[in-house]
């Protein structure tokens, strides 16, 4: 067995699952990431109202297994579950909208999952990789200031589809089917406000709305925000319509809608962001688990490859690392 390590491309929770059970198996992993942290699409953004959840709000788990990773990381202390007071809204009226369903969080944030996940495995930040090809034996990867990273053994490309297709040009077959992938975009405001908000609210679920979802930040356990400080998420369909709108137009229309939404008075906000994820969800799920062409030994995986959830994203990782492991 060669012992060149293996490259993973993207420290998502894909990427770090597969990294982790590749690693906990023996074998030498390297992780690279285009960012200058963890997580991706569950990293939380560091800012003046404190680190914000603008991504993933929570997950749930259905996979047996998936629900037993959960339940170590809740011994770990990285998870905790969140049992927010629930809203739907539809057509602009409100009402309330309990349920059973367990809903977990990180802790402190969402990003302790990822910083829990890579434990010692070493990973290289702010390195966007641009190519990925093979000699005789091994895998090289170049980033994007020209240099060349490797030798590798096997490469796993754990990142979202539309970006991954290039990466998989040595396998034309890979290459295409993330090529038909589509991805939708979501628009992520965060308000805050020096006095907390008079509702009971602390998430809902939206219709009929440029909004689909808006939650108090700090109704999550384990948050110290300094301000009351909320998260909305536009739909996917708005989102496109206004994809390049500038941050603070993004802002004060996502604000209005909040307004006229929430059942109570909203004052002007003390602090604002915008953050736009290009590629946030797959339109649609998909059943392929992972891609592989193990011959060359080039695998891809994400939460595009199942269903565009955390739960996805991790199981997707577990299957590129079986699909590996099985061809050494
Ligand atoms: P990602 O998290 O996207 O990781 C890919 C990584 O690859 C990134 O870190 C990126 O920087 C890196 N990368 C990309 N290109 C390169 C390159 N060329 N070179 C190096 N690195 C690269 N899921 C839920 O279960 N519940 C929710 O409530 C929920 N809400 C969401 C809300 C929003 C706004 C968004 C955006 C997503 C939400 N999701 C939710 C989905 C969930 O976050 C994703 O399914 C999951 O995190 C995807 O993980 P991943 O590893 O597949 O990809
Ligand atoms: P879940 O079971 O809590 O929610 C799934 C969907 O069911 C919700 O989107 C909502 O429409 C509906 N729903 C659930 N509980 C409800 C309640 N009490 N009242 C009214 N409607 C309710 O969680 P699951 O299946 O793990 O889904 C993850 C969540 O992540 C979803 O809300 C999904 O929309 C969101 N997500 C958002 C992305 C984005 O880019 N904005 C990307 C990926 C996921």
């Amino acid at each position: 067995m060669s012992t060149a390590p293996i490259a993973i491309v993207g420290t998502g929770i894909a990427g770090l699952c597969a990294a982790q059970t590749l690693h906990a198996a023996g074998h030498p992993v390297q992780l690279f990431d285009k960012s200058r942290g963890l997580g991706g699409r569950i990293s939380s953004k560091r800012s003046d109202a404190g680190h914000l959840d603008l991504g993933a709000q929570y997950f749930t788990s259905r996979d047996r297994r998936f629900t037993e990773a959960v339940r170590q990381w809740q011994a770990q202390g990285w998870v905790d579950e969140w049992s927010p007071n629930l809203y739907q809204a539809r057509g602009g009226q409100l009402s309330p909208s309990a349920d059973e369903q367990l809903r977990w969080v990180g802790v402190p944030r969402m990003s302790a999952i990822a910083n829990g996940l890579l434990g010692d495995i070493p990973v290289t930040f702010s390195c966007r990789i641009t190519e990925v090809f093979r000699g005789e034996e091994f895998w090289t990867l170049v980033d994007a200031t020209g240099t060349s990273h490797g030798p590798f053994s096997q490469v796993i490309i754990a990142i979202p589809a539309p970006q991954a297709s290039a990466l998989l040009a040595s396998a034309p077959k890979l290459a295409a089917v993330a090529a038909s992938v589509a991805m939708e975009p979501t628009w992520a405001v965060a308000l805050g406000f020096a006095t907390p908000l008079q509702t009971s609210l602390d998430a809902c679920f939206v219709q009929d709305d440029a909004l689909d979802w808006l939650a108090r930040h700090n109704s999550k356990p384990g948050r110290d925000d300094r301000l009351d400080t909320w998260v909305l998420h536009a739909t996917s369909a708005w989102s496109k319509q206004h994809l390049d709108l500038p941050k603070e137009q993004v802002i004060e229309q996502l604000l209005g809608s909040f307004a006229e939404l929430i059942d109570c008075t909203v004052p002007a906000p003390e602090f604002t962001l915008a953050h736009r994820w290009l590629y946030a969800r797959p339109s649609q799920p998909h059943e392929w688990g992972a891609l592989a062409d193990a011959h060359l030994g080039l695998y891809a995986c994400g939460d595009w490859c199942l269903s565009g959830r955390v739960e996805g994203a991790w199981l997707s990782g577990q299957e590129a690392a079986r699909r590996l492991l099985e061809n050494l």
